[in-house]
């Protein structure tokens, strides 16, 4: 098994077994949304006014909407007018019904996107390292090749990507596509600035590299002000903007959503190829999303007039206070340190990174789970050639405030355990 392959594994391992081997630790390890904020009216408001809408937009009674939501449905969804009016309302994207897919979760979004996007062997897919194991492990089952660009400190990430394009065509290689989540990106918290987003666009429509646009964490924004997608900002036909309502309305959905621009590089016609092969695919996986996961979501998008600005506010207020607890308890816990443990402060999101004096990796991961009751993630499971061993990602969504603290002291003493080894 190549090291990718194994590390794909056991960080998969790592969140669904080992967590749950450790049910009383303090866990940051995986970036779930706070089970506190799912709204319970989803199941009793939701598929009422969803079936309200279609037998409106069908022209038929609501039992006859409802027979029509139990069958098979379109391969490019059923909710997509809602899907453009939400994208519209809340991100400032100017997009049509027709320009989306619906997709079982954005996973299913990605997986689809690199598939069509590379259907030769020297077809390759950049991602920024570490990245989110979600790309990592649908480019690996697919077979696909991904290639992690190489950021020196101090270096623009445009130019680092510039760097990367050239060096991977001039072994023979064709990069096809960019997977990014400038905002508050899993795992690392980061955003990337407005200046970097204008000139990963030029040198993306330059190259011909298409980028693929995740932005699962954007409406969770604690402090400072939201910066436009790269599919807003987007002139060129450049970039497949990827949505999910797994960390807005709830992960149990399953619903996701590609979006293709109007024309790829400026071809209309390219845009519809691509759009005809992600629906094309789709149809030979999952044939078509969940109707009435469909219809929950609608439901809910309807009564909340098509906007989660409403939701995604009050979930900001949880996971920023959890944030805040986090960056005091650091600060208190490790003041004596020094700067031999840093740790950033994400503007959004779920993650936070810590930056350790000694390498984190599986195993001390383990040790502390199972010695100290505290669950992290070593960075390093989220690069492709193991690197980032002195980083830990800390998840701080979905914890009772109050365990924020006492998991960075159950963490501070495996730290003190490591420096008296
Ligand atoms: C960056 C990123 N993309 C996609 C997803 C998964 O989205 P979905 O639940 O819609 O498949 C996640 C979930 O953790 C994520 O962090």
């Amino acid at each position: 098994m190549s090291s990718k392959a194994s590390s794909v594994l056991e960080v998969m391992n790592f969140l669904n077994e080992v967590a749950a081997d450790y049910p009383r630790a303090v866990s940051f390890a995986s970036g779930r949304p706070a089970e506190t904020l799912f709204r319970d009216d989803l199941w009793t408001r939701g598929l009422p006014k969803f079936l309200e809408h279609y037998a409106a937009r069908l022209g038929t009674d609501i039992d006859f909407a409802s027979r029509q939501l139990a069958q098979y449905g379109r391969t490019a969804g059923l909710v997509n007018d809602i899907i453009a009016t939400q994208l519209n309302r809340d991100e400032s994207l100017n997009v049509e019904p027709g320009q989306i897919v619906v997709t079982t979760g954005c996973q299913e979004a990605i997986s689809l996107c690199i598939q069509a996007l590379c259907p030769s062997a020297s077809d390759i897919v950049l991602v920024r390292s570490p990245t989110y194991i979600g790309i990592t492990g649908a480019a690996h089952g697919s077979r696909i090749q991904l290639e992690a660009i190489d950021e020196p400190v101090g270096v623009a990430f445009s130019q680092a990507l510039e760097a990367a394009i050239v060096a991977a065509k001039a072994r023979g290689l064709h990069p096809r596509a960019l997977y990014i989540t400038p905002d508050f990106d899993n795992p690392t918290g980061s955003v990337l600035e407005l200046e970097e987003r204008r000139a990963l666009l030029s040198t993306c429509g330059q190259h011909h590299v298409v980028v693929l646009e995740d932005n699962p964490y954007g409406m969770f924004c604690y402090e400072g002000i939201r910066l436009p997608t790269l599919f807003a900002l987007d002139s060129d036909g450049v970039v497949v903007y990827l949505g999910t309502y797994s960390k807005t309305i709830c992960p149990a959905l399953r619903v996701g959503c590609a979006v293709v621009p109007k024309s790829l590089f400026g071809s209309i016609a390219d845009s519809k190829r691509l759009l005809d092969d992600l629906i094309r695919r789709k149809s030979f996986v999952t044939v078509n999303t969940s109707q009435f996961n469909q219809a929950l979501a609608g439901g809910l998008l309807l009564l909340e007039d098509c906007s989660l600005d409403r939701f995604a506010k009050e979930a900001s207020v949880y996971y920023r206070r959890n944030r805040d607890r986090l960056i005091s308890a650091l600060g208190r816990v490790f003041s004596g340190l020094g700067d031999q443990l840093t740790w950033n402060r994400p503007r959004g999101g779920f993650f936070l990174t810590v930056a350790l004096p000694f390498s984190f990796g599986r195993e001390h991961a383990m040790e502390c789970a199972q010695d100290f009751d505290v669950l992290l993630m070593p960075m390093s499971f989220f690069t492709m050639d193991g690197s980032r061993l002195d980083t830990v990602r800390v998840a701080f969504s979905n914890l009772d405030p109050k365990d924020v603290e006492l998991g960075v002291e159950r963490f501070s003493r495996y730290v003190q355990r490591r420096f008296e080894r």
